[in-house]
C-alpha cells in the first residue's frame, strides 16, 4: 500500500458508514432527515378547515364529500394517506405531476390549502371487505 493511499484508514470508514447510514434513515424516516424546499408541507393541516374548502375548490364534484370517486377517471380519496395526497397535489399545483382537470384546480391552491384538504381526505373513516382467499 503506497503511504498516500487512506483505505485503511479507520476515519475514512467512519465518514463512510456515517453517509450509508444517514441514507438509510432518509428513506426510512423521512420525517427525521432535513427538510427541503421542495419537500411536500408536513401532515398539519386541519380537516375542519379542508372540509370548507372541499365546497368553494370544487373537489366535491368529482371526488365527493366521502371521497368517493363521482367521475370515471376520478380515484377515490376516502382514507387515502395524508402525506400521499399531499405531495400528490403538490405535484398537480407546481406541474410536477400531469392532469389537465388536477393542474386546473390545483393550480391555485396555496400549501395550507393542500395541508387542509389532505387532512380532510384522509380523515375520512373507511372499512374494507379483501376479497375470500383462493
Ligand atoms: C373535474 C373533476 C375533478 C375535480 C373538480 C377535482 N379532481 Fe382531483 N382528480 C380528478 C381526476 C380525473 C384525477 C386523476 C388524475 C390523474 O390521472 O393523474 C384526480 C386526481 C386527484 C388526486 C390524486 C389521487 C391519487 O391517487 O394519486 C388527488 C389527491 C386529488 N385529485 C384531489 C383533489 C382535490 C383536493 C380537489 C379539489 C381541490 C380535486 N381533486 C378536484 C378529477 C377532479
Amino acid at each position: 500500500m503506497s503511504e498516500t493511499s487512506n483505505a485503511g484508514d479507520p476515519h475514512t470508514r467512519v465518514r463512510c458508514s456515517v453517509r450509508v447510514l444517514s441514507c438509510v434513515l432518509a428513506l426510512a424516516l423521512p420525517g427525521v432527515a432535513p427538510a427541503r424546499a421542495d419537500d411536500p408541507p408536513a401532515a398539519t393541516g386541519s380537516a375542519e378547515v379542508g372540509a370548507q374548502r372541499i365546497k368553494t375548490a370544487g373537489c366535491t364534484t368529482c371526488h365527493g364529500r366521502d371521497g368517493l370517486s363521482r367521475l370515471a377517471e376520478a380515484p377515490n380519496l376516502a382514507g387515502q394517506v395524508q402525506g400521499y395526497l399531499a405531495s400528490a397535489l403538490q405535484a398537480y399545483h407546481s406541474g410536477e405531476r400531469k392532469n389537465e382537470i388536477m393542474n386546473t384546480v390545483a393550480g391555485p391552491l396555496s400549501d395550507e390549502d393542500i395541508a387542509n384538504l389532505a387532512a380532510y381526505y384522509s380523515s375520512i373513516k373507511v372499512s374494507v371487505t379483501p376479497p375470500p382467499r383462493p
